[in-house]
């Protein structure tokens, strides 16, 4: 698999490129991800990539310009711009782009890009959450971190994709290991009782009860066009 990343900090994804997961699966050859600095197609003197907006107002709107020279040469790969307008992330995408032999993720900066680009060049646009970042790179590098761990062969255990948070639309039931007390804190007896059904019934019981908790949202009437 092929992910294109358009930045205008390159740097950025020194760290996260060269760790865990994600350097293993570049190292092991399954997944390529090309940095392109959108600065080399930046305009004048000063390699220019936004502006003011029309209209009036505050910040600075990405270009057309540099965003399309920097988009078509790559062809016709699946664009998704990161932006906090954007659908929120999920899994589904997750699993749909790992499906995807090349993606390209253009990181925006948070006050925009120019819509014309989104209108003509991109194919979604996607959001971390409810919240504002200074740009798309964070997103970026956890949607590389997501897919990046989907690919076959990536993960040690292949079984640990399959049955985690948001496949069962439910939270992870807390975990323990060794030791079975710390300095008075002990671990569910259930889990040491060595009955796999009664064990099993307990695990799903807390499933139930963290998702209603945190997540009453993941329990149905809601919008649930793409978990
Ligand atoms: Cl994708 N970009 C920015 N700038 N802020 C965000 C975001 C993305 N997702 C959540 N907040």
């Amino acid at each position: 698999m092929r992910i294109h990343v358009l930045t205008m900090f390159p740097e950025w994804f020194d760290g996260p490129l060269a760790v865990s997961i994600v350097a293993r699966a570049i190292e092991d050859g399954v997944l390529d991800v090309t940095i392109h600095d959108l600065r080399e197609h930046g305009l004048g003197r000063h390699r220019q990539l936004d502006d003011s907006p029309f209209g009036g107002g505050p910040g600075m709107v990405m270009m057309v310009e540099p965003l399309a020279k920097a988009l078509v040469p790559l062809g016709a790969t699946h664009r998704v711009l990161f932006t906090p307008a954007g659908r929120p992330l999920t899994q589904a995408a997750l699993d749909r782009w790992a499906g995807t032999p090349e993606i390209t993720f253009v990181c925006g900066r948070y006050e925009g890009v120019d819509q014309r680009v989104i209108d003509n060049l991109i194919d979604e646009e996607v959001s971390l959450g409810d919240y504002v970042l200074a740009g798309g790179e964070v997103a970026a590098a956890a949607a590389i971190e997501g897919v990046a761990r989907l690919i076959p062969g990536v993960v040690g255990n292949p079984e640990s994709t399959e049955k985690e948070s948001f496949r069962g639309g439910l939270l992870e039931e807390p975990v323990y290991t060794r030791p079975a007390e710390f300095e008075g804190w002990a671990v569910p007896e259930v889990l040491l009782s060595g009955d796999h059904a009664r064990i099993e019934a307990w695990r799903a019981e807390q499933r139930s009860k963290r998702t209603r908790e945190r997540r009453p949202d993941l329990l149905g009437d809601g919008d649930e066009s793409e978990t």
